[in-house]
C-alpha cells in the first residue's frame, strides 16, 4: 500500500438483469443445467469501491443491503482474491458495496457485485486487462458474473456464462414488482422445476433461444418483444412463491404488454411502450397490491464501469 494522505480507490457501478427468455436444458453432471437464455441490464445500480487496504475487507450498506454477507463468504470479495491470486497480486483491498439491486431477487445483484469487484481491482491495481480477460475469472464465480462484465442484451449459453451479442435498437421500459419479503434461493428453484418436469413426464430437450425474441429485440417492438417473453423457472417459482400469479395476473390487467419472472424469481418484470405508460403502472400496481416495491428501469444499458477512481496516474 502506498505511503502518503489519501489511499488509492475505485468506484464502479453496475447494473442488475433480467431475462426476457430462458430455456432451461437438461441437469448436468456438475449440477448445473444447459440453458438458452436472452438476458438484458436494466438501470438499478449497485457500487461497488475498492480501497487499498492492508487486509481484505467488505462493508455493505444500501437501500437492499440487508441479508447481504459482510464477511469473506461475499462473491464480490472472492471476486478480488481471485483477481489477486490469478495476477500475482500482493496486498488486498477493503470493498465498500453500496446495494440497490434486489437481493435473493433473480436480478443477479451478487453476480453484479462480483463483476464490478473485479473491474475495479483491475483498475486500482493497474492490470488494464480487457473484459474478454477477465472473463474466465468471472465465469469461475457465477454463471451471471460475465454478462454484468459486458452489460446489453446478450444470448448466454452453456450454464449461462458463454455470451453472444444480440443486436438490440433502442430501449425497453420496465416497471418491475420487487417482493419485501425473503427471496428465493436459485438453488431451489431449478430443483423445483425438475420435480415438476419429472412429475409431468417432461422430456428435457436441448435448450434453443426462440427466433421470435431476437427478431423483435431488433426493432424494439414492444408488443413483440412482450409476447415473445418466457421463462422455463416461471411456473418453478410461482410453485415455491403463489404470490407471483396474483403479481402477474394485477400488472397484465393493467395494461402490461408482456409480464415475466425475472431469473428464478421472485422479481417480476412488466414490459411498457413509454416513460408515461410505466408511472401509470407503477401507481396502478402500488394501489391494488399484492404488496411489494415498485421501480421503474430501462435497459439495455452498460455492464460494470468504472465512475469514480482516486489513483495517481
Ligand atoms: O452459477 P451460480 O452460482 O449463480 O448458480 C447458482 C445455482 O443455480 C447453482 O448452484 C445451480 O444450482 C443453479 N444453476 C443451474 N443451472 C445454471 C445456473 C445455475 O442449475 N445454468
Amino acid at each position: 500500500m502506498s505511503q502518503g494522505a489519501e489511499p488509492r480507490g475505485v468506484t464502479v457501478r453496475v447494473p442488475g438483469k433480467i431475462n426476457l427468455e430462458l430455456v432451461v436444458g437438461p441437469l448436468r453432471e456438475d449440477g448445473y443445467h444447459e440453458l438458452a437464455t436472452v438476458f438484458h441490464t436494466v438501470g438499478i445500480y449497485d457500487y461497488v469501491t475498492a480501497i487499498e487496504s492492508d487486509r481484505w475487507s467488505v462493508q455493505v450498506s444500501g437501500a437492499t443491503a440487508e441479508g447481504v454477507p459482510g464477511n469473506s463468504t461475499n462473491l464480490a470479495i472472492k471476486a478480488a482474491k481471485a483477481l489477486a491470486r490469478r495476477y500475482g497480486v500482493e496486498g488486498a483491498v477493503a470493498l465498500g458495496i453500496e446495494k440497490n439491486i434486489p437481493v435473493a431477487g433473480g436480478m443477479a445483484g451478487g453476480s453484479a457485485d462480483a463483476a464490478a469487484a473485479l473491474v475495479a481491482c483491475d483498475a486500482l491495481w493497474d492490470l488494464q486487462l480487457t473484459r474478454d480477460e477477465l472473463e474466465p475469472i468471472a465465469a469461475g464465480l457465477g454463471s451471471d458474473v460475465p454478462f454484468l462484465l459486458h452489460g446489453g442484451t446478450a444470448i448466454g449459453s452453456g450454464r449461462g456464462e458463454r455470451l453472444a451479442p444480440v443486436l438490440a435498437r433502442g430501449e425497453l421500459h420496465w416497471v418491475l414488482w420487487v417482493s419485501n419479503k425473503p427471496g428465493l434461493s436459485t438453488p431451489q428453484v431449478y430443483a423445483e422445476c425438475d420435480r415438476l418436469r419429472a412429475a409431468a413426464g417432461v422430456q428435457v430437450a436441448d435448450p434453443v433461444p426462440s427466433g421470435d425474441l431476437v427478431a423483435a429485440l431488433r426493432t424494439m417492438d414492444t408488443d413483440a418483444v412482450g409476447a415473445a417473453l418466457h421463462n422455463d423457472l416461471q411456473e418453478a417459482a410461482c410453485s415455491l412463491y403463489p404470490v407471483l400469479d396474483d403479481v402477474l395476473e394485477a400488472g397484465l390487467e393493467l395494461g402490461a404488454q408482456g409480464a415475466i419472472v425475472s431469473g428464478s424469481g421472485p422479481t417480476v418484470a412488466f414490459l411498457v411502450g413509454t416513460q408515461a405508460a410505466a408511472i401509470d403502472l407503477s401507481v396502478g400496481l402500488a394501489a391494488r397490491g399484492p404488496d411489494g416495491d415498485i421501480r421503474r428501469a430501462t435497459g439495455p444499458v452498460a455492464g460494470a464501469q468504472v465512475v469514480q477512481s482516486i489513483v495517481p496516474p
